[in-house]
């Protein structure tokens, strides 16, 4: 039986948290949502996190907790979509487990996030700030394993393909 970790990745509205939840519900195994035990840990939101030490505050903690988390088997880690950017976060992550990208249109991250206040990285004008992050990570998720396009597929039809390819 394969225990491997499950790690999914991917911009921001990809759908991770949700997909990692019907995937560890389906597997049985435990769901760790990074972004929640970063605020849980920290006792304050992201938003906070970025507002009183900034993006380099929030990229420590978030790769301290990444690594910690990663260790063990039978886990699905939902990560958040910046957790690839530090050096070495994506080895680590291909070495602890089946790494999983989700992707979508541009379009579709825009509309999925408007009227989202808990992003601290869309503040402003949030379809500008999806796309020019979208072109900066161009290649940030490439690493992955396998790559799934959410753009017409709904939860169910995500988290079961990724089963078909986890199991494969
Ligand atoms: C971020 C994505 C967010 C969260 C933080 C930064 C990013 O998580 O970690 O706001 O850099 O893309 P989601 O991908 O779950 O929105």
């Amino acid at each position: 039986m394969d225990d491997r970790n499950i790690i999914l990745v991917g911009m921001m509205a990809t759908g991770k948290s949700t997909v990692g939840a019907i995937l560890a519900e389906e597997l049985d195994y435990e769901l760790v949502d990074l972004d929640a035990v970063i605020t849980g840990r920290e006792g304050r939101s992201i938003a906070d996190i970025f507002a009183e030490g900034g993006e380099q505050a929030f990229r420590s903690i978030e790769s301290a907790v990444l690594q910690e988390m990663l260790q063990g088997e039978r886990k699905v880690i939902s990560t958040g979509g910046g957790a690839v950017l530090a050096p070495g976060n994506a080895e680590v992550m291909l070495e602890h487990g089946f790494v999983v990208a989700l992707t979508a249109s541009e379009d579709t991250i825009i509309e999925r996030v408007s009227g989202d206040e808990n992003r601290p990285l869309l503040a402003g004008n949030a379809a500008n700030r999806v796309r020019s992050i979208m072109e900066q990570r161009r290649e940030a998720y490439r690493f992955a394993h396998c790559t799934v396009d959410t753009t017409e597929l709904n939860v169910a039809e995500v988290s079961q393909y990724i089963l078909l390819r986890y199991r494969a």
